[in-house]
């Protein structure tokens, strides 16, 4: 298992490109199930998650050409309607086919995803949705078994805002019969990435980037090209890391215009940030200020950047309170920088973080990629070295962070 060994310490100063979003890449490499054409995209980015996906596409016969970050799908011949638990396991985005592969082919069958490091994570609402345009699903022996000759437009209310259930619906909802209003819906960039992919595709939606969004079902889809939108949390993570080291770097390839309040809390940490249309500077000396918060739906502070700020709330200069409210088990990086020396006590949901002045290199694990990433923000600002374990949580991700992060003048090294 690869491990990263971080001397830390270093100041960061130079360019770091940003990859495409994992996040929108996922969904939109599944939309691949909903046509017979075919869809080019770029600026996929090369993680260990696209891999996945890309292999149970191609178990379903999707045809996948690849070139860097260019990848071709054509969905002209799908042959198998299946999701089998081996990779479903690895990765619960893999229930972004169910949605397609019911709307497209009335059939599917999708192993029901199992607990994970950060919470439950039920597909519930997933279920309820497809249940309600008309689909009849059972759950046995730990698959989702989903039938309907033809998926019918209905009015969707979820529990709850939900990522991926947006998404799964939404692409259901394109080739169903009439009009879906999903209610509640999350207003994430990444949902707005898909929904504009299927737009292009010849859906029709209404209300993208709302909580409300109307789909008038159509016959078929067809080919389309799309370039994956830049991933914020990618973006967010190396702008903590410059806040717990000090530097000056520049960020490319960015959209500055889909970040959320965490782009605010920086500024409130001290960072000066100088932010074009698709590049952000950031320069940063002294010590952090402390920032509290509670993480939402987007806008509002995304969970997925919780970790990586506590990562620079143990260095601030005061206290600071993080409350976390879309998982009920994020906080396991807590224990892990408590053993580089930083000061976390929790209770319940809560985090109450009293900065210190200096954090000392330890060997540390991770149990899910975010909390590995904070892991190694910690590591760069402490001294001496400190060992980052289990980092194939990282790499399915982050695009070559360890590289990424050494270009800018960080002491890092991956150890096979
Ligand atoms: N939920 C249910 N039932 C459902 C669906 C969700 O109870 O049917 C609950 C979840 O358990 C959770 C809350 O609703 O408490 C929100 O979950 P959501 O469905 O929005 O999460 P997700 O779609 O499974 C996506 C991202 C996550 C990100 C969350 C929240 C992808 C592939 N994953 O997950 O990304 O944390 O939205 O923004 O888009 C990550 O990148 O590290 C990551 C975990």
């Amino acid at each position: 298992m690869d491990k990263l060994q971080i001397n830390g310490g270093k100041r960061l100063n130079g360019d770091i490109p940003v990859s495409g979003a994992k996040n929108a890449a996922l969904p939109i490499l599944c939309a691949g199930l909903l046509t017979g054409g075919d869809l080019e995209l770029s600026n996929v980015p090369r993680l260990h998650d696209v891999r996945t996906i890309l292999k149970l596409l191609e178990q379903t016969g999707l045809k996948v050409t690849q070139d860097d970050e260019r990848v071709t799908l054509n969905g002209a011949n799908i042959t198998s309607l299946e999701a089998p638990y081996e990779l479903v396991k690895t990765m619960r985005a893999s229930i972004l086919v169910l949605g397609p592969l019911l709307a497209r082919f009335g059939e599917a069958k999708v192993s029901l995803p199992g607990g994970c490091a950060i919470g439950s994570r039920p597909v519930d609402q997933h279920i309820k949705g497809l249940r309600q345009m008309g689909a009849e699903i059972t759950i046995e022996g730990g698959y989702i078994y989903a039938k309907c000759a033809k998926l019918k437009g209905a009015r969707i209310l979820t529990d709850m805002i939900t990522v991926t259930g947006t998404e799964n619906l939404l692409m259901a909802a394109t080739l169903a019969e009439g009009e879906t209003v999903l209610e509640n819906a999350a207003r994430e960039p990444e949902v707005t990435d898909l929904a504009n992919l299927l737009v292009s595709m010849g859906a029709k939606i209404e209300g993208i980037g709302t909580d409300r969004l109307v789909i008038q079902g159509v016959e078929s889809l067809h080919g389309a090209k799309h370039a994956v939108i830049s991933d914020r949390i990618e973006a967010a993570t190396f702008l903590c890391a410059v806040a717990a080291t000090g530097g000056d770097i520049v960020l490319r390839n960015t959209r500055t215009d889909i970040f959320d309040v965490a782009l605010d809390k920086l500024r409130e940490i001290g960072l000066q940030l100088d932010v074009g249309t698709d590049t952000i500077r950031a320069r940063m000396d002294g010590r952090p200020h402390p920032v509290s918060f509670r993480t939402t739906e987007y806008p509002g502070f995304p969970t997925d950047m919780q970790a990586q700020f506590m990562a620079v709330n143990i260095l601030a200069d005061g206290s600071s309170r993080v409350t976390e409210t879309i998982f009920e088990n994020r906080f396991m990086h807590v224990q892990e920088m408590n053993r580089l020396g930083a000061q976390i006590s929790t209770e319940g949901n809560t985090a109450f973080i009293k900065g210190v002045d200096r954090l000392v290199g330890a060997p540390v694990m991770a149990t899910d990629l975010r909390a590995s990433a904070s892991l190694v923000i910690a590591g760069m600002a402490a001294e001496g070295t400190t060992i980052v374990d289990r980092i194939y949580h990282l790499d399915r991700g982050y695009d070559r962070m360890e590289v990424k992060l050494s270009a800018v003048g960080a002491d890092i090294v991956r150890i096979k």
